[in-house]
């Protein structure tokens, strides 16, 4: 199997572009999974403290004997942490339930413009404190709009070298990626599969038999084809294979302009509006 792509971010590091992601992977099973994802082959883990499974990441990172250089962890800022102290108490914590003194790269789950007085400027800039430290080697945000990441431009120093958004085929929140890709922002696709709800799509299904590959394959390669840096979650150990074995065959660019169609704009979006959520 040919290596996963790396992606340069605009602080010099490089991420895996494509990895596993463990959001509503219980506990019990996470280490097993990751452990599973990275035997497979897989170099890249996306948690979250709202995940409620970073000491299990880090379980499954060890049980695997790599070491732990060899994996790219990300994870991010719990909603109920925004507040500056808060924020630095709960990276402690991320940093200790990993076994880890560093985090690859750390992010902001969600801007919460309606929460905090609608400061997460005084958020991001204590998230520029972990970077100089050290102990996030890249930060960046999630669920951010075009609009939240040009107040943080104005206002702070180091420009987010990710912004993780929902992103799939019927939701391809086109506005926010092209801003990032403006602003050599790196544009990260969470849902990557919709969890599922693409799967069954007559145009996706349509070039997977043409492939003799799976629909799950197709969107996934599609997305890697786009640039997006993606981390499918499964439980299911056929599926943590299937899902890796992207890196052996292309979509024309048909193809690529066929899933392209398919957005239905907000009307496919899954998760809630950033400009809305208030992290409850
Ligand atoms: N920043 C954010 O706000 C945010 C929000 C959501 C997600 N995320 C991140 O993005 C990651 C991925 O998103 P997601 O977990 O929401 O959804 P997803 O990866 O799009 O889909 C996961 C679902 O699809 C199923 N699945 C996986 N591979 C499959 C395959 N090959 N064929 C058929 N079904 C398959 C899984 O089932 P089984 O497990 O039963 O196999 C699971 O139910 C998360 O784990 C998390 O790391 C971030």
């Amino acid at each position: 199997m040919p290596p996963v792509p790396a992606i340069e971010l605009n602080d010099g590091n490089a991420i895996p572009q494509f990895g596993f992601g463990v959001f509503q992977i219980e506990p019990a099973e996470t280490a097993e999974a990751v452990a599973r994802a990275l035997e497979v082959g897989y170099r890249h883990v996306d948690t979250a403290q709202m995940y409620e499974n970073e000491r299990e990441v880090g379980e499954g990172v060890r049980r695997s004997g790599l070491e732990r250089g060899e994996v790219y962890i990300t994870s991010k800022l719990s909603n109920a942490s925004h507040r500056p102290e808060d924020a630095r108490r709960s990276f402690d914590e991320t940093l200790t339930k990993l076994g880890s003194d560093y985090v690859d790269l750390f992010l902001i789950h969600w801007p919460l413009p309606t929460r905090y007085d609608g400061d997460f400027v005084s958020t991001w800039r204590t998230l520029e404190d972990f970077h100089r430290e050290g102990r996030a080697r890249s930060i960046g945000v999630s669920n951010f709009e075009a609009a939240h990441l040009e107040r943080l431009a104005a206002e702070c120093e180091v420009v987010p070298a990710a912004n993780q958004i929902e992103l799939h085929p019927y939701f391809q929140n086109e506005e926010v990626r092209r801003y990032g890709e403006e602003h050599g922002i790196a544009t990260q696709a969470w849902s990557p599969i919709a969890q599922g709800r693409v799967l069954g799509d007559e145009t996706i299904v349509g070039i997977a038999e043409r492939l003799g590959r799976s629909p799950a394959q197709v969107t996934l390669r599609w997305h890697i084809q786009r640039g997006n840096i993606v981390f499918p979650k499964s439980t299911t150990p056929a599926r943590i294979e299937e899902n890796f074995a992207l890196f052996d065959f292309e979509l024309e660019p048909e193809d690529i302009r066929g899933i392209d169609s398919l957005d239905r704009g907000e009307a496919g979006r899954d998760g809630p509006h950033p400009n809305r959520f208030d992290g409850s």
